[in-house]
C-alpha cells in the first residue's frame, strides 16, 4: 500500500511539482466549481498508477492543480463510490495520495438526500458529524502506522474551527446554511420510504453514498476536514415523488453559485 501510494505521488510530482495546501473533493453535479480555479495542471486519473477511474455520470476523472483564494489547491474532479464496486482501499487511495502530496486541509462536498423534515431541495448542509455504520469502514484490515493509529479517535471528524468559519461567512454573506449529521449508505439504490424513516430515527439529517470513508481516512491521517452537502432531494415525501439521478444533478447545479461562494471564501480564510 505504501509503495503504491509513493509510486502515485512520485508520478504526479514528476508531472507537476508544486505542493498544494488544500485538497477538495467535488461531489455529484458540483464539477463546475473547477471554473473558479486558476488551473496550472490537470492529470487524468487513468494516467496515475493505481488510481481507480470514475464510472458515474456527473463525475469527471481528473486531479486539478491550481490556485484559488490565494492558496495552492488540488481538486479531485470525480470521486469513487462503494457502489461502483471498488474496495474501500481503492475508494480512499486518492485521499492518501493527496495527504502525501502535502495538503494540510481537506474539503469534501457531496449531493445528499434530506431526511430532516425542515430541509428543502437546494439547501446547503454543513456536516457536523456522521454515522458510518451502514457502509464498510475503510480502515478494516492491516493498520499502517505511517498513516495513523489502529483505533483513531472520531470525536471531531469535522473540524469545529472550520465549521465556525463557514457559519460566520454564511452569516456575513446572508447565505442560509443548515447543519447536521450525514448518514452514509452503500447505494446505488435510493432509499425506500422505510429506510428514509429509519435514517431519521437513527439521528441522521441527510443521507448519501459517499464522503464518510474519505473522512475516516483523512482523520486517520491527521487531516482536518470540512464537509458540506447539497440537499438534492428530500427523502420523506409524498408517495409519488420519485428520485432520479438527473434530478440530483440538476439540484446540485442550481445551488452551485452559492456553494462556490462559501467554499472559495473558506479557502481564502484558511
Ligand atoms: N439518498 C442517497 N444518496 C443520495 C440521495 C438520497 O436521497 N440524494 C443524493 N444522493
Amino acid at each position: 500500500m505504501l509503495l503504491k501510494i509513493n509510486e502515485a505521488v512520485d508520478f504526479i510530482k514528476n508531472i507537476y511539482d508544486v505542493k498544494p495546501t488544500v485538497g477538495i473533493v467535488l461531489g455529484s453535479g458540483l464539477g463546475n466549481f473547477i471554473n473558479e480555479i486558476k488551473i496550472s495542471k490537470e492529470i487524468s486519473y487513468k494516467d496515475i498508477p493505481y488510481f481507480p477511474m470514475s464510472t458515474v455520470e456527473g463525475h469527471d476523472g481528473k486531479l486539478i492543480f491550481g490556485e484559488l483564494g490565494g492558496k495552492k489547491i488540488v481538486a479531485m474532479s470525480g470521486r469513487f463510490h462503494y457502489y461502483e464496486g471498488y474496495s474501500s482501499e481503492q475508494i480512499v487511495f486518492p485521499i492518501r495520495v493527496l495527504k502525501y502530496l502535502g495538503i494540510d486541509t481537506l474539503l469534501i462536498t457531496n449531493a445528499a438526500g434530506g431526511v430532516n423534515p425542515a430541509f428543502k431541495v437546494g439547501d446547503l448542509m454543513i456536516i457536523n458529524d456522521h454515522i458510518s455504520q451502514l457502509i464498510p469502514n475503510p480502515l478494516v484490515g492491516k493498520n499502517y502506522k505511517e498513516f495513523g493509529s489502529r483505533f483513531p479517535d472520531m470525536s471531531e471528524p469535522y473540524k469545529k474551527s472550520l465549521i465556525a468559519k463557514v457559519k460566520k461567512i454564511a452569516t456575513e454573506k446572508n447565505i442560509k446554511v443548515q447543519e447536521g449529521v450525514y448518514v452514509a449508505v452503500t447505494g446505488p439504490t435510493f432509499e425506500t420510504h422505510a429506510e428514509y424513516k429509519m435514517i431519521l430515527r437513527l439521528g441522521g439529517d441527510a443521507v448519501g453514498m459517499s464522503t464518510v470513508q474519505e473522512v475516516i481516512t483523512a482523520v486517520h491521517l491527521g487531516l482536518p476536514v470540512f464537509a458540506m452537502s447539497v440537499i438534492t432531494d428530500v427523502g420523506i415525501r409524498d408517495d409519488d415523488n420519485i428520485i432520479t439521478h438527473e434530478e440530483v444533478l440538476q439540484a446540485a447545479k442550481d445551488v452551485e453559485p452559492i456553494f462556490k461562494i462559501l467554499i472559495c471564501e473558506l479557502i481564502a480564510q484558511l
